[in-house]
């Protein structure tokens, strides 16, 4: 049997950044807070849909691993924030790629989503059912966002990350996972409001409401009780990781969950700082970057970790092939914008009532 392994991989980051300068003309918080706190000094504001974010990071997926669309057989869009319910941000996708033959559906598990849907294509690639699998994480976390909440406004951002899954005949890829949620922690982590149970009041638009401490144990306990497990499944030890690639939650919660797990901070991608948290969005990106920036070897041993709201969680130790190299390189982009983070943030900023 030959293994599913990923061969292409892409991004979309959206121009207009939001700075925590940004974020103190708007609600009560500073960048020394927000610094210190969470490592986040700015995040993008996307002035596209969610499918437009997917679409671009899809096409540089494929570009990458040297597919043309038609050739892709089941698209996977990991989100909370679809452009509509129905139809769903994949069937979208799926049109803006040109990806005539597949199938499409769309994944929620929050922040876990990108994990969960890697999983369900190495699945389906395993088993024969499809062969070539698009799985991408994208959310316009910033239209749920109430820029008058300090605990929550100044942690996420938008953005979308992408790779193809196909079969190889190379050794490795996804060597063991482990896929969790405790429903019955739902409200520590919600966009109450957003479906048939209607809006919480009828003045407040369904926003993004959250126990951040609460978030912070569950998330650093899940993520490394998970990894250590994923670890012993696939018969490898701490020691064994060559790059541990976390959802980029917060730095202090990534640094928790490596310390936690004995891996040394060399051995962790951190890209935070730019992007806030981009939740399903936030590992594909990641793990694009650390491709672009040389940290991933031939053969490399990664282990992924995320957390979300469900709560759900997800961890998975994958071996990297041979080509770390894009295989073409893709042109595609967000049409262009000149309008800033702060400006495109002004439908949030009017609902919820307060200026900037
Ligand atoms: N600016 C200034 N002060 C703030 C801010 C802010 N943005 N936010 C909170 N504070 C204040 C609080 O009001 C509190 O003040 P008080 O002591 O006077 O009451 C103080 O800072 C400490 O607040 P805590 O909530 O205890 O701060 P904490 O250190 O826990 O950090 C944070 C808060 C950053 C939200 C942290 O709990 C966290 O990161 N939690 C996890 C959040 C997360 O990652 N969620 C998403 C994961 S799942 C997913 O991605 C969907």
């Amino acid at each position: 049997m030959t293994a599913p392994m990923i061969t292409g991989w892409g991004k979309c980051l959206p121009p207009a950044v939001l700075s925590n300068a940004d974020l103190e003309r708007l609600t009560d918080t500073s960048d020394a807070w927000i610094s210190t706190r969470t490592g986040i000094k700015g995040r993008r504001i996307s002035h596209a849909e969610t499918s437009d974010l997917a679409a671009v990071a899809g096409r540089h997926a494929l570009a990458a691993a040297g597919l043309s669309p038609a050739e892709i057989d089941l698209v996977i869009v990991a989100t909370c924030t679809p452009d509509r319910l129905v139809p769903s941000a994949a069937a979208l996708v799926q049109a803006k790629v040109g990806a005539v033959r597949a199938a499409a559906l769309d994944l929620n598990a929050a922040c876990s989503g990108f994990l969960y849907g890697l999983v369900v294509a190495d699945q389906m690639v395993r088993t024969g059912s499809m062969r070539r699998v698009l799985v991408i994480g994208a959310e316009k976390l910033h239209f749920f966002l109430d820029f008058t909440d300090r605990a929550t406004s100044v942690l996420f951002g938008d953005g979308a990350g992408a790779v193809v899954v196909e079969p190889s005949e190379e050794e490795g890829g996804l060597l063991s996972f482990e896929l969790g949620t405790d429903g019955t922690a739902a409200d520590i982590l919600c966009i109450a409001g957003s479906g048939t149970e209607g809006a919480p009041a009828a003045e407040r638009r369904p926003r993004v409401e959250m126990e951040g401490p609460t978030v912070f144990r569950r998330a650093v306990e899940a993520m490394g009780e998970a990894s250590a497990r994923v670890l012993e499944k696939a018969g490898l030890t701490v020691a064994d990781v060559d790059l541990l690639i976390p959802h980029q939650a917060n730095r202090r919660i990534v640094e928790a969950t490596a310390r936690r797990l004995g891996l040394d901070e060399g051995k962790v991608m951190v890209n935070l700082e730019a992007y806030g948290n981009t939740s399903a969005a936030s590992i594909p990106i990641a793990l694009a970057e650390a491709l672009e920036a040389g940290r991933v070897g031939a053969g490399a041993r990664l282990l992924f970790a995320a957390f979300g709201g469900g709560l759900t969680w997800a961890a998975a130790v994958y071996r990297w092939g041979a080509r770390v190299a894009p295989l073409e390189v893709s042109e595609a982009a967000l049409p262009p914008t000149s309008r800033s983070g702060r400006d495109l943030l002004e439908p949030n900023v009017v609902f919820y009532g307060k200026g900037g």
